[in-house]
C-alpha cells in the first residue's frame, strides 16, 4: 500500500524532513540506553552504506556532526579523507587546501599561498602550514552553494583520532559496529614534504586495536604505489580507487594481489546514457576475489544522469542490482532506503 512518504517520492528534502525526526528520536533513545560493549568486527550487511564525508548532503562535510547524522541515518561506515597538519596530525578534509570548506580566509588572511600539489598549481590555505592548535580555531563551512549553509561556523575540523573515537562511541551507544573508511589524500605529496600519512594512520588504528584484517576498517587510495606499500605494512582491508577506464579480468587479478577491493566511479559500472549497457566489472572483480564499492551517489537531480529521470533512488537501486558490495553516498538516508533497510 502506498504510504504518505511514497506519495512524496519526488520531493526528497521534504521526505527527509519528515523522516529525520523519527531517525533522530531513535538515535536519542539508543544513545540513552546503557552502553553496550564495542562490536569490532567487519559488518556483514551488504551492500554497505558508506557515508561519503559524513552525511555531507545535510551538514558541512568532514565534521563530527556530519558523521553523527550519517550514523543516525543508518550508515555502516563513515568516510574521513585524510591530510596532515604542520605538526603531523591527521585531520579530516577532502583537500589539504581548506579555503573552500572553512573560515580560514577570515582568521588567517595573510597565510594564503600558492603550491603545486600533484602537478596542479593551487592558491589558498593548506593544512600542512598550520598546527593542529591553529586548525582547531577554524570552523567548517558548506562547500557547495546549493546546499544548506545553516550550519556554517558551528563545527570544528576533526582529527582522525576524533573520528575513530566518535565511531566507537556511536557504535557502543547503538549496539552495532560503526566502521571507518579513511582515504589517504595526496600521499606521495605528503611524504615528499616530510609529513607521511601512513605511519600516523596505522599508529592510530593500532592504538585502538583496529590494525587487523577483520577490523571494521577499509583504507582507500587512488595512488597505486601507496596501496602497495601499505599492503606490506598492514593487514587492514585495502580498496584501490579508480575514476575511469576499463578493467580487464587480468588487471583485476593483478589488483587482487595487493588490494581487497576496488572503489569505482559509478560511470565505470554503467554509463550515463539511457541506452547504456552495464559493464562486467562487478562480476569480473568478484571472480578475482575483489569487493566492489561504488562512488559517489548524491541526492540532487543535477548530479543524476538523465537515465534516472530525477529519481536518485533509482540510481541506488541500479547499483544494488549490479551487485556492488558498498555504496558511497552524500545522503546515507537515501542509500539505506535503497537497500530496503529503511521502510516507510
Ligand atoms: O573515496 C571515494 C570517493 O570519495 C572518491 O572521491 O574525491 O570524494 O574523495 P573523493
Ligand atoms: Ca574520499
Amino acid at each position: 500500500m502506498a504510504t504518505l512518504l511514497d506519495a512524496l517520492r519526488p520531493v526528497r528534502s521534504l521526505r527527509v524532513a519528515i523522516a529525520m525526526p523519527l531517525l533522530l528520536l531513535s538515535g536519542a533513545l539508543a544513545t540513552g540506553c546503557r552502553a553496550t560493549p564495542a562490536r569490532t568486527l567487519m559488518p556483514t550487511t551488504r551492500p554497505l552504506v558508506i557515508a561519503h564525508r559524513g552525511a555531507s548532503a545535510h551538514r558541512p562535510e568532514h565534521t563530527l556532526a556530519a558523521y553523527t547524522l550519517a550514523v543516525q541515518m543508518g550508515a555502516d561506515f563513515i568516510e574521513p579523507d585524510l591530510v596532515s597538519t604542520k605538526d603531523g596530525v591527521l585531520v579530516a578534509r577532502h583537500e589539504n587546501e581548506i579555503g573552500g570548506t572553512t573560515d580560514v580566509a577570515d582568521k588567517f588572511p595573510s597565510r594564503r599561498t600558492r603550491k603545486v600539489v600533484d602537478g596542479d598549481t593551487i592558491q589558498g590555505w593548506f593544512t600542512e602550514d598550520f598546527t593542529l592548535a591553529e586548525l582547531r580555531t577554524l570552523r567548517a563551512r558548506e562547500r557547495l552553494p546549493f546546499r544548506s549553509h545553516a550550519y556554517d561556523g558551528q563545527y570544528g575540523i576533526p582529527t582522525f583520532d576524533d573520528v575513530l573515537a566518535l565511531a566507537d562511541s556511536l557504535g557502543r551507544a547503538r549496539g552495532r559496529v560503526v566502521g571507518v573508511y579513511p582515504e589517504t589524500k595526496h600521499p606521495t605529496y605528503h611524504r615528499a614534504i616530510g609529513l607521511p600519512l601512513e605511519p600516523t594512520l596505522l599508529a592510530s588504528l593500532t592504538a585502538r586495536g583496529m590494525n587487523r584484517a577483520n577490523a571494521p576498517v577499509f583504507i582507500q587510495s587512488f595512488e597505486l604505489a601507496n596501496l602497495k606499500a601499505l599492503r606490506g605494512q598492514t593487514s587492514v582491508r585495502l580498496i584501490y580507487l579508480l575514476d575511469r577506464g576499463a578493467l580487464t579480468p587480468e588487471r583485476l587479478r593483478e589488483i587482487a594481489t595487493f588490494a581487497n577491493g576496488i572503489g569505482v566511479n559509478t560511470r565505470m559500472l554503467v554509463g550515463a546514457d539511457s541506452s547504456a549497457v552495464p559493464t562486467t566489472i562487478v562480476q569480473d572483480a568478484h571472480a578475482a576475489g575483489l569487493l566492489v564499492h561504488v562512488w559517489t551517489l548524491r541526492p540532487e537531480p543535477m548530479f543524476l544522469p538523465k537515465r534516472y529521470r530525477g529519481d536518485a533512488l533509482a540510481e541506488v537501486r541500479e547499483m544494488i542490482a549490479l551487485g556492488v558490495d558498498g555504496i558511497f553516498g552524500d545522503d546515507p538516508f537515501l542509500v539505506a532506503e535503497g537497500t530496503g533497510r529503511i521502510r516507510r
